[in-house]
Order: C-alpha cells, then structure tokens, then sequence
C-alpha cells in the first residue's frame, strides 16, 4: 500500500503569510493555513508534515526525507519556485505525485513569475486560487494515491 503521508513544504517569505503584501496573498496565515490542511487530511485519510523554511538546502532536507516515507508532496516553493535547479533535481527523485501551488496567479504578475523549474516535475500546478489551493492540492494527491491503490488491487 502507498503511504498516505503527504509533505506540505513552504519555501521563503511564507513564514510571514498574513503580514506580507496582503493584496497580494491575503490576511490568513500560514498556521491558518496548516490547520485547515490539518483538518482536510483528517477528512481524506492522510497524514501530513506541515513544514516552512527560508532555506533551499532545508527545502530539499525535507524532499529527501519525503523521498524515504511520504506518498505524495504538496510545494509552494515560492521564489525558489523561479530560480531554483537544486529543488527541482530533488523533486525528481521523488517517485510520487507532486503539486505546486502558488497562492497568487504568477502568470498575471511580473514576467520573471511565469517560468517554474518546479512546474518541469509538477504532476499538478494551482496557482491564483488563494490558500484554498493547498486544499485542492491535498485533494489531488488524495484522488491519485486512490486511482494508484485500486490499479495495485
Ligand atoms: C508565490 C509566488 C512566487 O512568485 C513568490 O515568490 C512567492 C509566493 C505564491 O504563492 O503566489 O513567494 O509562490
């Protein structure tokens, strides 16, 4: 059986989701955010790891570990998102389903959004959908460990 563990990994800045550019992201935080994750994976059946750091080298720690136990990743990356080959080149030894999610639409904002080294490995990219696209993230990935687990009997 495929584990029902999901990571929910947050890359910089999110540590301050509700005080930063707020017409941009909006007023909840990122622990509103975690609970509502919370709550939603109790109603799917799975498990998760709610995790933020500023630090790329953290940022891949913890897909590594994934890589170990978890069954399905949910990345905002957020500016790494734009920049950065060395999450991408750890989420491509990652085995199961990820989604990215970005809170903001980045295709509407400056040109330097648009391009995602993360979206090369998404199976599943959300973005403009507020912090309600952790949720569809988690639904997702919830519907894929399904389809997996009824094709492996
Ligand atoms: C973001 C979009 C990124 O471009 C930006 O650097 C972020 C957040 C989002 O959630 O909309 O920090 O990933």
């Amino acid at each position: 059986m495929t584990s029902r563990l999901v990571f929910v990994l947050n890359g910089p800045n999110l540590n301050l989701l509700g005080k930063r550019q707020p017409h941009i992201y909006g007023h909840e935080t990122l622990a509103d955010v975690e609970r509502d994750c919370r709550a939603l994976a109790a109603e799917l059946g799975l498990e998760i790891r709610f995790h933020q750091s500023n630090a790329e080298h953290q940022l891949i720690d913890w897909i590594h570990e994934a890589r170990e136990i978890a069954g399905g990743i949910v990345m905002n990356p957020a500016a790494y998102t734009h920049t950065s080959v060395g999450i991408l080149d750890a989420l491509n030894t990652f085995d199961a389903p990820v989604i990215e999610v970005h809170i903001s639409n980045v295709h509407k904002r400056e040109s330097f959004r648009h391009h995602s080294y993360v979206s090369l490995r998404a199976d599943g990219v959300i973005a403009g959908c507020g912090t309600q696209g952790y949720l569809f993230g988690l639904r997702r990935i919830a519907a894929l460990m399904d389809v997996a687990a009824k094709k492996a009997g």
